[in-house]
């Protein structure tokens, strides 16, 4: 009997996932579903190195780029309808945000994803989180990581260190993007500075955390 649900469960997971490609493939360019699916393998290594749920870490990386082709005018309208707050930077700068924030709205309506754990990985892939969970890390590391990106300063770092330490390698992800927006004059989120702060006092062990 338990096989029997454990084998229908299997089923419907490969079903949800193949139903989730197959939207991607109606919805958004190759490249992208390309790069999907090399996010989707990597997020499920990174989760198997670290003994979280490998199907989980799967799937919410499947969906983190369901909105990333939607222009910014169009994720403002969007969110807007759904009652997803906007701070003034997304106004200015809709994309690294609101693409998260509907990616995982479109995973609740289309999907009936309901593990908020899934929905948080979702929304928070491109900024990370105050509070994120390892498998949220998974994601956004997966996200930076994968195999197709193309090679800079501090890539090799991160897929070293990702396998063997989270927490150390978002900080590291996030440390190479903000200095790489830094010197492109580009904006900040706060939401990434905020997470990166988390992180350094939150979720590195003291060896790694800077000595104030
Ligand atoms: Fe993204
Ligand atoms: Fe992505």
């Amino acid at each position: 009997m338990k096989t029997r649900i454990e084998g229908r469960q299997m089923i419907s997971k490969v079903t949800l996932n193949e139903s989730i490609v197959a939207y991607q493939r109606e919805t958004l360019s190759a490249t992208r579903v390309e790069h999907i699916l090399r996010v989707a393998d990597t997020a499920r290594r990174l989760a198997a190195d670290h003994g979280l749920d490998e199907e989980r870490a799967y799937t919410a990386a499947l969906l983190h780029d369901n909105a990333r082709e939607t222009p910014g005018h169009v994720l403002l309208a969007e969110c807007r309808k759904r009652g997803i707050s906007i701070l003034p930077i997304d106004e200015v700068n809709p994309i690294p945000r609101l693409h998260g924030q509907l990616g995982a709205a479109i995973a609740r309506e289309r999907f009936a994803i309901t593990d908020p754990e899934i929905l948080d990985a979702i929304s928070s892939h491109t900024l990370g989180r105050v509070g994120m969970t390892p498998l949220e890390m998974v994601v956004f590391l997966a996200d930076y990581m994968e195999p197709g990106r193309n090679a800079h300063e501090g890539l090799a770092e991160v897929r070293e260190a990702a396998p063997r330490d989270l927490a150390l390698a978002t900080r590291m992800a996030m440390d190479y993007t903000i200095r790489y927006l830094l010197d492109k004059r580009r904006s900040l989120h706060p939401q990434v500075v905020d997470a990166r702060n988390w992180i350094l006092t939150k979720a590195l062990s003291p060896s790694q955390a800077p000595h104030h």
